[in-house]
């Protein structure tokens, strides 16, 4: 992956839409693999109608690539906040949510249908959608996308939940840390 991300607040292709005046402007980090190349062209064109920032790591093209390369690339652009929210495809949404997990802080969540969207949201504060360019039509993309970015974080007992996942990965580094020490 060695081209520059495509920025649409670079290219000038943010278009306005009433949603846009409800809300800042959101941005998005964009990745998929060679499988989920075109559902992830399709998604960034609807996005930015919507009037999303949208920052497109990649891949360009259905030559084929390595999904961990680009579930790492949204990830840490999340958990950086160079984007308030990640979205990223492969061909099951499956191998590039694994990857996009073990960048410490993301919580990414693969969804099939709008149920799953809105409760990881509600439910998991996911940051980062993922999707299966293999399993959902493009209408269903665009739905699950929607709800998922529509739909806030329910708080209360969940964010015990939330936080626990948290300690998980700070108790893990802690316990990397003693062992390189102790090495
Ligand atoms: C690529 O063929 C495929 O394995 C990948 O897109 C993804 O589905 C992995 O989880």
């Amino acid at each position: 992956m060695t081209d520059k991300p495509r920025d649409s607040r670079e290219t000038g292709e943010r278009s306005s839409s009433s949603a846009t005046a409800e809300r800042s402007a959101q941005c998005i980090a964009l990745g998929a693999d060679h499988a989920g190349f075109a559902l992830k062209e399709t998604i960034r064109k609807h996005l930015e109608q919507a009037g999303y920032v949208i920052e497109d790591l990649g891949t360009w093209s259905e030559e084929s690539v390595d999904y961990p390369d680009f579930g790492r690339a949204v990830g840490e652009r999340v958990v950086a906040r160079q984007s308030d929210v990640g979205i990223a495809v492969c061909g099951t949404g499956i191998g590039i949510s694994i990857a996009a997990n073990k960048v410490p802080g993301v919580r990414a969540a693969v969804a099939h249908d709008v149920m799953t969207a809105r409760l990881a949201r509600e439910h998991n504060d996911a940051n980062v959608l993922a999707l299966g360019g293999r399993v959902v039509t493009e209408a269903q993309a665009i739905e699950i996308v929607d709800t998922f970015l529509g739909t806030r974080f329910a708080g209360g007992r969940h964010q015990r939940r939330v936080n626990k996942i948290a300690d998980i990965e700070r108790d893990e580094r802690a316990s990397a840390t003693r062992a390189k020490n102790a090495g």
